[in-house]
């Protein structure tokens, strides 16, 4: 059994990274990543396969909601362990006979990588050599317009994503850049947000009086952060 990262020389970007580079050819053409979203948040995912069940509810999904990600500026970019004429097949399959909850006729707009040869999928650790060695697992990377790794998940071959909840991490993370707040647990825009801790006993004191926000202890103080004030700065 591989245990180790290091013991298999695969690369496992961090956040706070920079996203590594990459040319790759897609199904919408040739990308240079990130150079070619510069300004842009991306999503940058993977998935196991083409032709398997999971990933083409997961990619019915995402393709529905590719406008609502647009609008807070963010683009998604797919990838798999498979050839780009596969990813075409796939793609117009989906759109041709695939309904998934009501979702139908769907088309698949962003770019696809196809990763033969796993170039892309070692250098952001997609492969998990223990879950599958010659699939990639269903990694997100969020990567922000300056290109770099801001958040990431991992799910396993058997789990389809909350593709909700990707969108919760892109707004999440622009509400803190923007505000410069933190947000607490399960934050949707409207929910108070985490003012961050004090540096100082005599900013602890400070928040503990003010009228502004809500310390139930000096280290753990909310402020209220209306979901039209988020939503007029993130949302284009
Ligand atoms: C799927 O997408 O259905 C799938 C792919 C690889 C392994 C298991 C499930």
């Amino acid at each position: 059994m591989e245990t180790s990262v290091q013991e298999n020389n695969i690369s496992m970007p961090r956040i706070g990274d920079a996203a590594p580079e990459f040319e790759a050819v897609t199904t919408q053409g040739n990308i240079n990543f990130p150079s070619d979203y510069k300004g842009n948040w991306v999503i940058l995912f993977s998935h196991p396969a083409d032709f398997t069940p999971v990933c083409t509810s997961e990619f019915i999904t995402f393709a529905s909601m590719e406008e609502k990600f647009a609008k807070v500026n963010t683009k998604l970019v797919g990838l798999s362990i498979d050839g780009l004429y596969s990813h075409i097949a796939w793609l117009r399959t989906i759109k041709e006979k695939i309904e998934y909850k009501g979702m139908k006729d769907v088309e698949v707009k962003f770019p696809l990588i196809e990763d033969i040869k796993m170039d892309v999928a070692q250098k952001y650790g997609m492969i998990q050599p223990n879950e599958d060695s010659t699939k990639a697992v269903r990694a997100v990377f969020f990567i922000d317009p300056k290109g770099v790794i801001r958040s990431m998940i991992y799910y396993p071959l058997s789990l389809g994503r909350n593709f909700e909840e990707l969108y919760r991490v892109v707004v999440a993370l622009q509400t803190s850049d923007e505000f410069g707040v933190a947000t607490p647990a399960d934050w949707q825009p409207g929910d108070d947000v985490i003012v961050s801790p004090a540096g100082s006993c005599g900013t602890a004191q400070e928040r503990m009086e003010s009228d502004e926000m809500n310390c139930q202890d000096w280290f753990f103080c909310t402020k209220k952060l209306d979901k039209q004030t988020v939503l007029d700065k993130i949302i284009n």
